[in-house]
């Protein structure tokens, strides 16, 4: 059987319901995902995660502070693997950092190490992008390490940026970047 992907989202989840998708038609090699992790009660990811029926579990980043085993513990529970960051808005902490070494990967809708680091995620990126005249932008597939968007770049993809782009043009780009590119990153990983 393949690996077991916990997957981490905060918000829309969007790229979680396409890595769901891409290994269910693989059925379940080289991986496939056994849960969603959100530090958010309430979120579109969950509700997608529910109907494609995913086991969800929540814990807000007061919960994970009070018990730094709590999410750690459910990772062994389901004999997690693999750790994907997809919109994840928390930094994942030390002790997971620690137990998944090499295993947690994450996807940054610029081309690293331009517009990263604290603040700088989804729409605050494109709106970064626009404002500097950047002429292309992207994605990046990274290892994480405890440096917010500071690990190992393992794959980029560029796409060109027009000065009549508007922010969410630049957004639909990178989106379409993330759907094409990210499973197909991860089948390579999880098959090595
Ligand atoms: C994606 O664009 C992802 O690259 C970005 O958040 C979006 C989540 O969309 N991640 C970051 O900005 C991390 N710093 P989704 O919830 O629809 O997958």
């Amino acid at each position: 059987m393949g690996k077991r992907i916990a997957v981490f989202a905060s918000g829309n989840g969007s790229n979680m319901e396409n890595i769901v998708r891409y290994f269910c038609k693989k059925a379940g090699e080289p991986g496939y995902v056994a849960l969603v992790v959100s530090d958010k009660s309430v979120a579109t990811c969950l509700e997608r995660a529910w109907k494609l029926g995913v086991k969800c579990v929540s814990a807000d980043k007061k919960r994970q502070h009070d018990d730094p085993d709590f999410i750690p513990q459910i990772l062994r529970e389901y004999n997690i693997d693999y750790i994907v960051l997809a919109g994840y808005l928390l930094m994942v902490p030390q002790n997971i950092i620690e137990e998944f070494r090499g295993k947690i990967i994450n996807i940054h809708p610029s081309l690293l190490p331009k517009y990263g680091g604290k603040g700088m995620y989804g729409i605050h990126v494109h709106e970064a992008v626009k404002e500097s005249g950047d002429t292309e932008t992207g994605i990046t597939i990274h290892h994480v390490t405890d440096v917010c968007d500071g690990g190992d770049i393992i794959f980029q993809a560029k796409c060109d940026v027009s000065p009549n782009d508007t922010v969410d043009d630049i957004a639909q780009k990178v989106h379409a970047l993330e759907m094409e590119h990210y499973p197909k990153v991860l089948e390579t990983l999880l098959s090595e």
